[in-house]
């Protein structure tokens, strides 16, 4: 009789210390999978992947009369002729895939000198990080690589964003 209770006591203390010393094996790999991530060119799928969600983002963007991407009604507005398309959309991809630590080399100008004049408004700018966003979502990039590129896109706002002159 001692011996079945001492017995039903250590079983009963096993099932509580259990949890405390379990680490499910979902887990540790889940672990072990973000100590070696890769780059974030990598998980956008390379230079494929992602000229895949810049040609969707560039169309959208051009089609967002909140961004006016064709400056119309300023002093630079930009006929996106097949030729100009192909161009800043290679140069788009190549800028993306430098910033997230691709091999590619990016070949453009400078993004201060390119944006120079187009008057660019914050409300604009914030409208084409949505249309960044709504393209990479609909190719199925996970949440974290949304925001590791949208931080990468926020550090161009600066040069890209202009003030705007007083109109009165
Ligand atoms: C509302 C915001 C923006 C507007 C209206 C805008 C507009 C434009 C336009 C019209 C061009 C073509 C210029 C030309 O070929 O002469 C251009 C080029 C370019 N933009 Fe933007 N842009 C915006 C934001 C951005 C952002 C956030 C990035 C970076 C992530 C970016 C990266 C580039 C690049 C790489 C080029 C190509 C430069 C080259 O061909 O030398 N732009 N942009």
């Amino acid at each position: 009789m001692r011996n079945r209770l001492i017995f039903q006591g250590v079983s009963i203390l096993t099932l509580f210390l259990f949890p405390a010393f379990w680490k499910g094996p979902a887990l540790g790999s889940e672990e072990a999978a973000s100590d070696n991530p890769g780059t974030l060119y990598e998980r956008l799928g390379q230079s494929e992947g992602i000229r895949l969600v810049v040609e969707d983002f560039v169309a959208r963007g051009l089609a967002d009369r909140a961004v006016n991407f064709t400056r119309q009604g300023t002093s630079r507005p930009w006929v996106p002729t097949p030729v100009k398309l192909a161009r800043l959309i290679r140069h788009l991809v190549q800028f993306i895939s430098a910033a997230a630590g691709g091999p590619e080399a990016y070949e453009g100008r400078e993004m201060k000198a390119v944006h120079a004049g187009m008057r660019v408004t914050p409300a604009e700018f914030d409208a084409l990080v949505r249309d960044l966003e709504a393209s990479l979502s609909k190719f199925g990039v996970e949440i974290r690589e949304q925001e590791e590129l949208l931080a990468l896109v926020e550090t161009t706002r600066e040069g890209i964003v202009e003030p705007q002159k007083q109109t009165s």
